[in-house]
């Protein structure tokens, strides 16, 4: 997991107050990142002081903190459906699309989201952009025999793929799920749905980190304090 530090006491107000979203008795999926380990600090207390929730973790990093914390936890492949899902994201747009697998979790927090009655995504405001992927790279989950193959077609769309490296084991990140992670640089912001749709139709590729029409709402922290956004988006 990323440590927090830029931004961390934004992250710590919005990653507190998701935890109000969350009452007894619910099914909740809980994401990966450093504004998610201040939700999972704080449900840790609540869950101690009497709340009783089911946990379903996106990474190996959060049901590790959950376990510590004393929250209960189910694996995902035993669920069909959640209650609540409370993530961060790298960038979120006023759609509440958004860009997330910083953490290379973002095949298991996709599946989870998915899965979510509401699906809420935390962040500081430094996450809100107008266009997604003009700065971030959009991450994709790769089957690690296809990498050749991968690099190959994604050039061809115009982004620039770099294979994502770990930083304290000699070579690749390795997923949770045993596979690699290459980030898609782009020159302009593209057209998130057109890119999305190409890139998960290439063999090998498991899984984007862009997250289209799946959020209901965001919490955002900043200097103004706490704001709620819903989706603008007809449905
Ligand atoms: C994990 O793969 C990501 O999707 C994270 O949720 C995302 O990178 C946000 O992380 P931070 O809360 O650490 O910024």
């Amino acid at each position: 997991m990323k440590v927090a530090s830029d931004n961390a006491s934004f992250k710590k107000m919005v990653g507190t107050a998701a935890a109000d979203l969350v009452k007894s008795g619910m099914v909740v999926g809980i994401g990966t990142g450093s504004t998610v380990a201040f939700f999972i600090e704080e449900l840790g207390r609540r869950v101690k002081d009497g709340l009783s929730i089911c946990g379903v973790p996106t990474s190996y990093q959060s049901k590790l903190m959950c376990t510590q914390l004393g929250i209960p936890v189910q694996e995902p492949s035993l669920i069909d459906k959640l209650d609540l899902a409370i993530d961060g994201a790298d960038e979120i747009d006023y759609s509440l699309n958004a860009i997330k697998g910083g953490g290379a979790a973002h095949t298991i927090e996709k599946i989870i989201a998915a899965m979510a009655d509401e699906f809420v995504l935390i962040g500081d405001h430094s996450k809100l952009v107008e266009r997604l992927a003009s700065s971030f790279p959009v991450p994709i989950e790769v089957i690690p025999a296809a990498l050749g193959l991968v690099m190959k077609r994604v050039k061809e769309t115009g982004a620039d793929p770099q294979l994502r490296v770990a930083v304290k084991k000699d070579g690749p990140v390795v997923t949770d799920n045993g596979n690699f992670v290459v980030d898609l640089y782009f020159s302009d912001a593209p057209d998130i749905h057109k890119i999305n749709h190409t890139l998960i139709s290439i063999p090998g590729v498991v899984e984007t980190g862009l997250f289209i029409g799946m959020a209901q709402k965001a919490l955002i922290a900043g200097p103004e304090g706490l704001k709620a956004l819903t989706a603008e988006r007809g449905s």
